[in-house]
Order: structure tokens, then C-alpha cells, then sequence
């Protein structure tokens, strides 16, 4: 795309689209899905595939994206302004990409106000193991700078992409606020939101989503989401909805001061082009790029070649699931990285990198020397298959169980409170 067509979205249309200097060619294919002609990872909101047995090739994506690798330096920086460990999920490299995190850790080091902001699309009832994700490194990243969180439902989105009415959507949302407000985030400091309800209750979000239409062109959106001719306007004009609330100023209630407050957001690495496309318009508009620090695919148990789906029942372990169906799952379905015969195995040994149920542990096994101890006795052969599945099912049955019991003893009162249009408490 030409950039002089239009005021333009210049990180956004650069990094997505169609020129990603010193990674081969791009070639875009009909739906706006991008693959690389030596590689056939296919990474947006909407899909998300490999061809590869160990998954999506995480090194290659930061290049195509034009993002930056969390590495060593910037975890040691994050330790010594923390004055604590980074998160097992940065330490395994499952947060693995960032932009401007640096400018974070900065604001942090000078005592500087900044917030955080993630948020759900809730196209199923029942959440699965790996959409906890980036919402326990939202918790996390909460306590540890003590910053304030909006959570974005975005009913709106998944009404407009699937065949679902706005009252089950809205629904939805309401339910998957529960799985959410379960993990335990501060009610003192994180407000949650549904866009069909929110939007219509406060003019300065619509306000900024207005103010970021008027900045992007249909032939920016088209490069960047793969948008065409005869998709839907809502889908058009979508992005704008998921970009306002990196704006602080959609938030008049718990940002009173003038001066725009910084965004860092946790999110899958399928978000991204949403906030390059933010990044860009910010800018324009007096605020600052939000930050992002985003995480690899959950896989499905089926392997690392997809992600975890709530659309499909055998693929992912849901917050619903029984200990037994937890069980029957993971020992039916997770793909292993073991080999075909007891004899064999113990020879050669497995392979952890592609065994799923070595990924589970991976996840949700917070202690580093266990973790490479399994590692270890299962490549060498010293563990088997069977052994591995054991040790994750124990590893993902407490936190099922946990967070049922945590949903169960919500009251509508508690979950109100999270959506009540209030200021929050925070120490800048
Ligand atoms: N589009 C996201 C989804 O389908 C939901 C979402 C809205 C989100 N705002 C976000 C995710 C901010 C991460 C960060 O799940």
C-alpha cells in the first residue's frame, strides 16, 4: 500500500501487511490470512495455524510482526525495578514478545501512573485452561506495579463475527465476567466492561472511537484484518472498539487529571494487529503508543499444530470439566511426544518439545527444578508417557476445581461491583 494514499496508519500497514523487510515475501491469501512463502504459520484474531509439530514458530513471528523478543536483559531490568522474579509464564518464554515494555519499566522506576488493559471476547459460555492466560498475567502484573485494569467484553465483536443474537452475547459476557472476577482480580482496582452495555453509558468512550474512525481509511483495515468488499460495516468499524480503551480518556471516571496515562496490555499474540493499528492512531490523537507484552498459543491437546478451542470439545480442558472428565481427556486426547513402544522409549527416550501434556506442566507448574526434572527423566526415558499425563492431570485438576469453587460463591453484588462506573484505587 502506497503510504502517501492517506494520512496513514504507518506502523500499522508497515508491520502487518505486506513488506516485512529481511523475512522473505509475504503473500497475502484471500481471507487476510498472511503465510510467509517458507513457512506456513498462519497468525490473526481469527485463525491461527501451524503445519509444524512443536507449533507456531514464535522467532519468526516477531519478525513478520515487528515486534520485540522479551530477552534476557530486559528480564533482569524487570527484576531489579520489581524487585522480584518476573512470572514462570516470562521466565518459560510463553510471554515471549513486547513492544515498548522498556518505556514501562521506565514510568515504574520514576513512580509514573500507567494502567493496564486486556480483555475477552466472549463467544462461548465455558472458558477453557488456556484463556486464564493472559488474564493470571494481568492479575500478576497487577499486584506487582499495583496499577489500576479495564477489562474489555467485547460482546459487540462476537455478535458481529458469529451467529449470535446481542441478548446471548450480552449474556455471555455476563458469564464469562464470572470465570474472570473468579481469578481474583482487586474490585478496588479493575473495572470490567462489556462494550453493548458500557459504550451507550459513556459518550467519551464513543467520543474516542469516533476520533480513531476518522483516522484509519478501509484500505488500511483491509490490510491490516484482511477486511473486503463485502464484509459486514460492523466488522469494518470493529477495530476502533477494541483500540478506545488504550486511550486513557475513555475512562474519565478513573483517569480525572488531563494528562493521558500510559497503556500496557497483556494479549495473545492474535491481538496485535489491533493495537498496531492503536499504536498508530495514539500518536495523532495526543496519547502515547500502549505498550504490549503478548504470549504464545495455549495448544489443544490434539498438539501444538492449533490452539486450544473452545469450539472444539476434545480440544480443550474447560473450567467446567469434572476431575474425571479432566482426567479422561488428557489421557485420551494429549498428544505425546513419547514413543511407540515402553522398550523404545526407554532407549531413545520422548520428546517434551511436542508432548502436550510436558506443555500442560509447563503452563501451570510453578515450580522451575520439578519442572526440569520432568523434562530431563522424560527425554531420557526415564519417564513415561503414562507417568507425564499423571503429573498433568494433577497439575490442572486443583486449578479447575479451585475456580469452580471461587466462581460458586460469586454473588451478582460482587460481580456489579466490577462493572459499577467508579473511580479505582491506585497509588500514583
Ligand atoms: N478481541 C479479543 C478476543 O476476541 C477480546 C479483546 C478486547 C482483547 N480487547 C482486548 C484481548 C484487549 C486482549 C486485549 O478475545
Amino acid at each position: 500500500m502506497d503510504a502517501s494514499e492517506s494520512p496513514g496508519v504507518t506502523e500499522g500497514v508497515d508491520a502487518l501487511t505486506l513488506t516485512t523487510p529481511g523475512d522473505g515475501k509475504v503473500e497475502k491469501v484471500p481471507n487476510g490470512v498472511e503465510a510467509t512463502e517458507d513457512d506456513s504459520d498462519v497468525v490473526d484474531p481469527w485463525n491461527v495455524a501451524s503445519t509444524n509439530d512443536e507449533g507456531i514458530d514464535y522467532d519468526k513471528l516477531i519478525k513478520r510482526f515487528g515486534s520485540s523478543k522479551i530477552d534476557e536483559e530486559l528480564i533482569a531490568r524487570f527484576e531489579k525495578i520489581t524487585g522480584k522474579p518476573v512470572h514462570h509464564f516470562i521466565r518459560r518464554g510463553i510471554f515471549f514478545s513486547h513492544r515498548d515494555f522498556h518505556t514501562i519499566l521506565t514510568l515504574k522506576e520514576q513512580g509514573k501512573p500507567f494502567y493496564l488493559y486486556t480483555g475477552r471476547g466472549p463467544s462461548s459460555g465455558s472458558l477453557h485452561i488456556g484463556h486464564l492466560i493472559p488474564f493470571y498475567m494481568a492479575k500478576w502484573l497487577q499486584e506487582t506495579f499495583d496499577v489500576p485494569l479495564v477489562i474489555q467484553l467485547t460482546d459487540d465483536e462476537k455478535s458481529l463475527w458469529k451467529d449470535l443474537k446481542i441478548e446471548e452475547a450480552i449474556k455471555l459476557a455476563y458469564e464469562n465476567a464470572k470465570d474472570i472476577i473468579a481469578i481474583g482480580f482487586d474490585p478496588e482496582k479493575t473495572f470490567i466492561f462489556n462494550d453493548l452495555d458500557f459504550i451507550g453509558k459513556c459518550p467519551a468512550m464513543y467520543q474516542n472511537m469516533i476520533r480513531i474512525q476518522k483516522c484509519v481509511t478501509f484500505n488500511q483495515v483491509k490490510g491490516i484484518f484482511g477486511f473486503g468488499d463485502s464484509d459486514i460495516i460492523g466488522k469494518i468499524s470493529f477495530p476502533a472498539v477494541q483500540a478506545a480503551p488504550a486511550l486513557s480518556s475513555t475512562f474519565p471516571f478513573i483517569f480525572t487529571g488531563k494528562k493521558p496515562v500510559h497503556c500496557l496490555i497483556p494479549c495473545a499474540i492474535d491481538q496485535d494487529p489491533y493495537f498496531r493499528m492503536t499504536r498508530d492512531v495514539a500518536p495523532r490523537l495526543g496519547f502515547p503508543k500502549c505498550a504490549l507484552i503478548h504470549s504464545s498459543f495455549f495448544p489443544a491437546l490434539q498438539g501444538a499444530k492449533s490452539k486450544m478451542s473452545a469450539s472444539e470439545q476434545n480440544s480443550a480442558v474447560f473450567l467446567t470439566d469434572t476431575p474425571k472428565q479432566i482426567k479422561n481427556k488428557i489421557n485420551k486426547y494429549a498428544f505425546s511426544g513419547g514413543r511407540a513402544t515402553v522398550e523404545e522409549h526407554r532407549k531413545l527416550g520422548g520428546n517434551p518439545d511436542v508432548d502436550v501434556a510436558f506443555q500442560l506442566l509447563k503452563f501451570f507448574l510453578e515450580n522451575d527444578n520439578k519442572l526440569e526434572e520432568v523434562r530431563v527423566a522424560y527425554k531420557n526415558g526415564d519417564m513415561l508417557t503414562g507417568e507425564l499425563k499423571k503429573l498433568a492431570i494433577e497439575a490442572v485438576s486443583p486449578i479447575v476445581e479451585e475456580h469452580q469453587k471461587a466462581r460458586k460463591a460469586l454473588t451478582d453484588e460482587t460481580v456489579a461491583k466490577y462493572f459499577e462506573i467508579r473511580p479505582l484505587k491506585f497509588a500514583n
